[in-house]
């Protein structure tokens, strides 16, 4: 008999980079909730995947000189091995790039089409590829992507649009009324006030200047927008308009969607609108989790303060990284990843509370009763408050983790380890066991730590799965269902207990910070040699003749009001003066340019820069983070105009 069904999502991944800890972290805490419901009697669908399309793929798979599906497939194993190795319980993993996933998606499209929801127009924009996002010159900052402050790409193309702007009124109410479906609760603010209150405007959802996408089926040049084909797979992975929608049909509407915040804004805006234009019901909720932040900031590999999750396992093991992630980062807002708390955190919360608690009870087992569990017919006082304990702490873990909180129900849990711990100083069974008249007493003390650590392990089954295993291995543990832990008991005395290896091995703090710092050197060391940008795809001579440039002298030079960064410039091209609008102003000031000599590029469309006419563009050499620029000068008697080739 089970309770109902519950669908969960993680998002699915890019195969663009190697996974680190805060990727790893949305999939943790997605499996640990996935498991929790299925321990507790729910028919769950736990689904994971990879998002394998996209001009960023593309562009990667270019730079190696691979086609697109050769660099991904390794790149998905890669992913799925990373996921055995965190123990997550996925029940399907999809890949846009399988077959049903690209027709559902062509099928979904069309509909969208028909309807009357896409139509065609074109796309004057800009476009960030790390995030694939398209952005209007007014949401830029700084010129930069809003979302993650790199350099976006000017876009201009024949597209289809979608409307969005149609459905805002009925998602802006269905927000409203629904104060569940975005969570934590304000994050639901963010949404609605930086982007629906705003207004929509249709959203481009088709390209075609890159082909690794799945293409429109009625117009075979345009490759479908990456988000939509994206989003779509928390419907197709259940066979929607596919062969068989059993699935779709046993277990949509999904009950949560687990999202980084920074993708909140897709899942909770494109994605229900995408729903209601199939007329399909809305997921019930979307959990938008935070970031995890290393010492340093967010991870990045310039700085070379990734935290990869594999170096991570094998220095200290699944269960503790698990533990980490789901109890020190508070779920739903940014949290720390730092290695000397993670060591504190293992030795005092696994290896002293849990792992002591473990080896202490069994090893006075098996020295007290030769490993054979006793009947508890001794019960005293103190016993209660332990078994009270024990009988609340499983309603309290159901409840929070109900409310997806994940760190509290952990607290709960460790509240019970803590409540044992205490009593066995309580009881004191080595001193009872001076006194064979206390036989009874101690077996009955025993009994209960037996019983109490049955209880632990179901609870953390769905935390530390591999910990649970081990620790009903050495109690002998029959029944692990959660009914059995609601009554206090159901050890069975006259079975035994078998002893086993220390779960938790303390680690030496000095040594390992020692050690985990020899290698961060190191890997900085290497980050630094592969700053190299990656080269662009190749160009022929005839692309690069396009491009005309020429030396010109700066003639007046001033800021711009209102700029930081931008200066105005008139400059001679061979007796022609042009106005160049230049973002170098944090570099030169306009004195020190005048009668310079610099490269222009010639023949640029010319743009309006707050406000200014910019007929073209001076070539500046600068570094990726914009810190530093230089422009290259001609120091020679080579006359304004001519060309640089
Ligand atoms: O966004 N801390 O994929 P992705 C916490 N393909 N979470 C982090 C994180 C950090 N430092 N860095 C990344 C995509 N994440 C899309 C999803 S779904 C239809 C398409 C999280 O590989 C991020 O928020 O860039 C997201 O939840 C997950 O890692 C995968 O990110
Ligand atoms: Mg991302």
């Amino acid at each position: 008999m089970t309770k109902g069904t519950y669908y969960l999502t993680t998002p699915i991944y890019y195969p663009s980079a190697k996974l680190h800890i805060g990727n790893t972290y949305t999939t943790v805490a997605s499996d640990a909730i996935a498991r929790f419901k299925r321990l507790t009697g729910y028919d769950v669908m736990f689904l994971t995947g990879t998002d394998e399309h996209g001009q960023k793929i593309q562009r990667i798979a270019e730079g190696k000189g691979l086609k697109p599906i050769e660099y991904v497939d390794p790149m998905v194993e890669g992913i799925k091995k990373l996921w055995e190795m965190m123990d997550i319980s996925y029940d399907k993993f999809i890949r846009t790039t399988d077959d049903y996933h690209v027709e559902a998606v062509q099928k979904i499209f069309k509909r969208f089409y028909d309807n009357g929801d896409v139509y065609k127009g074109a796309y004057e924009g800009w476009y960030c590829t790390p995030c694939e996002s398209f952005w209007t010159e007014t949401q830029l900052v700084d010129g930069k992507c809003p979302d993650c402050g790199r350099p976006v790409e000017k876009t201009s193309e024949e597209a289809y649009f979608f409307k969005m702007s149609k459905y805002a009124p009925r998602l802006i109410e269905y927000i409203e009324t629904h104060p569940e479906f975005i969570q934590p609760e304000s994050r639901k603010n963010e949404m609605m006030n930086n982007f629906l209150l705003p207004g929509l405007q249709d959203l481009c959802v088709s390209r075609t200047s890159f082909d690794w996408g799945i293409p429109v089926s009625f117009d075979d040049k345009h490759v479908i927008y990456v988000w939509i084909d994206a989003l779509a797979n928390y419907i197709t992975a259940l066979g929607y308009e596919g062969k068989n929608d059993d699935l779709f049909k046993k277990y949509w509407p999904a009950d949560v969607h687990i999202v980084g915040k920074d993708i909140l804004r897709f899942h909770t805006i494109y994605w229900p609108i995408m729903l209601m234009a199939l007329d399909v019901p809305l997921p019930k909720q979307v959990f938008g989790h935070g970031w995890l932040l290393v010492d340093g900031g967010k991870m990045s590999k310039s700085k070379g303060n990734v935290v990869d999750p594999v170096e991570l396992v094998g220095h200290f093991g699944t269960d503790p990284v698990r533990y980490y992630l789901l109890r020190e980062i508070p779920f739903g807002q940014d949290g720390l990843f730092n290695n000397e708390i993670f060591i504190k955190k293992i030795n005092s919360d696994l290896a002293n509370d849990l792992g002591n608690l473990l080896s202490r009870t069994v090893t006075m087992l098996e020295k007290y009763f030769d490993s054979v569990i006793p009947a508890p017919t001794a019960r005293e006082a103190v016993d209660d408050e332990l078994i009270k304990v024990a009988l609340e702490t499983p309603v309290l873990v159901e409840k929070l983790m109900n409310e997806l909180k994940i760190p509290d129900a952990l607290e709960q849990i460790w509240t019970l380890i803590g409540r044992a711990n205490k009593y066995i100083d309580e009881t004191t069974p080595w001193i009872l066991a001076k006194d064979d008249a206390k036989k009874e007493r101690l077996g009955t003390v025993l009994y209960n730590l037996v019983e109490s650590l049955r209880i632990v392990s179901v609870c953390i089954s769905s935390f530390l799965p591999g910990t649970s295993l081990k620790i009903n291995e050495q109690i002998n543990a029959e029944d692990t269902s959660w009914e059995s832990i609601l009554a206090f008991g159901a050890t069975r005395s006259g079975s035994k207990v078998v002893k086993g290896g220390i779960i938790f091995p303390r680690i030496d703090f000095d040594a390992k910070i020692d050690e985990l710092n020899r290698i961060r050197e190191e890997q900085l060391k290497e980050a630094q040699k592969s700053q190299l940008k990656e080269i662009k795809p190749e160009i022929t001579i005839e692309d690069f003749e396009k491009i005309d440039l020429r030396i010109v002298k700066v003639l007046e030079c001033e800021k711009i009001k209102g700029s930081s960064k931008l200066l105005k410039i008139k400059a001679d091209l061979g007796g022609e003066t042009r106005q160049i609008v230049s973002g170098i102003a944090k570099f030169y000031k306009p004195e020190d340019l005048i009668g310079k000599k610099v490269i222009l590029v010639a023949n640029l469309k010319e743009v309006k820069l707050k406000g200014e006419l910019s007929q073209g563009m001076i070539l500046a050499a600068c570094t990726d983070d914009d810190s530093a620029l230089e422009l290259p000068q001609i120091q020679g008697d080579i006359p304004t105009g001519s060309v640089v080739r």
